[in-house]
């Protein structure tokens, strides 16, 4: 059984290309054997809080020496953390915003990379102590941008910080296996929009049969 679980980013309900390849990839898998859970994480419509003082002075703090209030603090940061934990696959399906990450879905991953929760730290390590907790899982990023020539080798790959800030901080979800879908041209909306849609359209239909044939 694959459980999945599915992160929405777009802020827009209505109109959504990362929201309809979200969709596609999600249904295309429902309908097919194996599947576990699916769970529906939001953070568009609903985003997490910010991460404070408080949160921090909490998250450092042992879990055995917390009180109440900071547990509470805590709570939600728990709750999305055992979201990701319990997931064999995650499909994170986001928009471009300012070359990044929606605020949204960086308020998610703040609140989802934890010490001693999804990562341990020792200097013991030396230059790199931070060690991932979560391992083996499948991470699928399914994005939508307005211009075009942000991946690997194209016009404006220097402005590209959606997929690779993404793929570094994956790691620490415990996703060994990342692929990588991606709508571009938005707001030229003209042939080539229309084809990068149809292009990312084939691309999902093909990993859902690449992914759920390894699954089962
Ligand atoms: C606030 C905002 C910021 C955006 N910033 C960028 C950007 O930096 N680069 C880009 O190519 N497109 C940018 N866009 C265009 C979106 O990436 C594009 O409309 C995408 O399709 C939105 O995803 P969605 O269709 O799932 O809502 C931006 C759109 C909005 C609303």
């Amino acid at each position: 059984m694959t459980n999945i679980l599915y992160i929405n980013a777009s802020a827009r309900k209505h109109g959504s290309l990362s929201r309809m390849l979200g969709d596609r990839f999600v249904n295309g898998w429902t309908g097919r054997d194996g599947v576990g859970d699916v769970r529906h994480r939001d953070v568009g419509t609903n985003p997490p809080p910010i991460i404070s003082e408080d949160w921090i002075a909490a998250a450092f703090t042992p879990r055995a020496e917390r009180n109440g209030a900071q547990h509470e603090m805590l709570a939600l940061s728990d709750q999305l953390i055992s979201e990701v934990s319990q997931a064999d696959v995650i499909v994170i399906a986001t928009p471009m915003y300012n070359y990044g990450m929606p605020g949204a879905l960086k308020a998610w991953v703040d609140q989802v990379v934890r010490v001693n929760e999804t990562f341990t730290f020792d200097l013991a390590r030396g230059d790199y102590p931070l060690e991932p907790v979560l391992s083996g899982k499948t991470l699928v990023l399914l994005t939508s941008s307005g211009e075009f020539g942000f991946a690997q080798g194209g016009t404006r790959e220097e402005m590209g910080h959606l997929v690779p800030h993404l793929t570094t901080v994956s790691k620490y979800l415990g996703a060994e296996q990342i692929h990588s879908v991606s709508i571009e041209y938005q707001e030229f909306g003209d042939a080539r929009h229309s084809r990068s849609i149809a292009t990312a359209k084939e691309q999902v239909d093909e990993l859902l049969k690449d992914l759920s044939h390894a699954a089962a």
